[in-house]
């Protein structure tokens, strides 16, 4: 019976005012491993709440052999899973991802990568996270008539990204819920423009530029207050000097910066002003998308 693994990065959506659009994926990874059966569903490696047919990875699975017109046969997912679920780290576009994938694989890479994005963003309904975790690195992304259009932006190679998870979860459903369904034209002139000047920092490796520009009006103001103690941690990287921002919807806050040391820097410090339990995950680009990383 054929079975393939693949990896696929963790990835941070929104960088600040880039809400559904920018995202840039990260060193931590779940790898799923698909092998064909005769008959049924097993999946392993994961809480029992995500074993049944809902789970992300084989619906995706499905939809790609859908696609192509391939019969759907017994399948066992096995997932090891680095990145946190529901913390906005990508969790679920990295299920999305490697279900896709690992259906193109099995039945002979019928779809492009492109083809892929379009299955995986009619499920997840935004491209941000699905774009670098396919692709790596820094992305953008737009849907135009249904589909997703993205593309890779440079990146300078010192920036140093410093993950705080805590210990408590934050579905993006509710955190979608929690957003207006208007805006005024001044809030979305100052993302669009946040926005670009973001996208010219990580370029530049412009750490100051960065810091101004990685503000957000469109989702952080609602978001943060599901987040207990977010504004005294915010204060407390500024004092650093990093940029700071959601992880895309929370609730993991991401600090990014070009100077070492950041993480021995905010250690005692962020344990003295905040309640909840925040593990610190330094990370680095992944430059590398969804990969293959055995097949037999
Ligand atoms: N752009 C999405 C959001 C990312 O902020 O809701 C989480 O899936």
């Amino acid at each position: 019976m054929k079975r393939v693994t693949i990896r696929v990065p963790a990835t941070t959506a929104n960088l600040g005012p880039g809400f559904d659009a920018f995202g840039c994926a990260l060193s931590l990874y779940t790898d799923v491993t698909f092998e064909e059966t005769d008959a049924g569903l097993e999946i392993t490696g994961c809480d029992e709440e995500y074993t049944g047919p809902d789970n992300l990875a084989y619906v995706s699975y499905c939809a790609a052999l859908a696609t192509m017109s391939e019969e759907l046969r017994g399948i066992k997912i096995h997932i090891e899973a680095q990145i946190p679920v529901c913390r906005g780290l990508g969790s679920s576009a990295a299920l999305l991802v490697a279900g896709a994938m690992g259906a193109n694989v099995l039945r002979g890479n019928k779809l492009s990568t492109q083809g892929l994005l379009n299955i995986t963003n009619a499920m997840e309904g935004h491209p941000d996270n699905l774009a670098p975790a396919f692709y790596g690195g820094l992305t953008a992304s737009m849907v135009d008539n249904g589909l997703p259009v993205c593309v890779n932006f440079p990146l300078h190679p010192d920036w140093e990204f410093l993950a705080l998870v805590p210990d408590f979860d934050l579905p993006t459903t509710v955190a979608r819920q929690a957003l207006p369904t208007e805006y005024d034209r001044a809030d979305a002139v100052y993302n669009i423009a946040h926005g670009a000047l973001v996208l010219k920092a990580l370029e530049l490796g412009d750490e100051k530029l960065l810091r101004n520009a990685m503000q957000d009006r469109i989702h952080q103001p609602y978001r943060k207050k599901m987040i207990p103690d977010y504004d005294k941690i915010e204060s407390l990287i500024r004092t650093t000097g990093a940029a700071f921002c959601l992880s895309g919807a929370g609730p993991t806050l991401l600090c990014i910066t070009r100077n070492p040391g950041l993480e021995e820097k905010l250690a005692r410090k962020l344990h003295d002003i905040t309640e909840a339990n925040w593990q610190m995950i330094p990370l680095h680009v992944e430059f590398e998308g969804a990969r293959v990383i055995s097949q037999e």
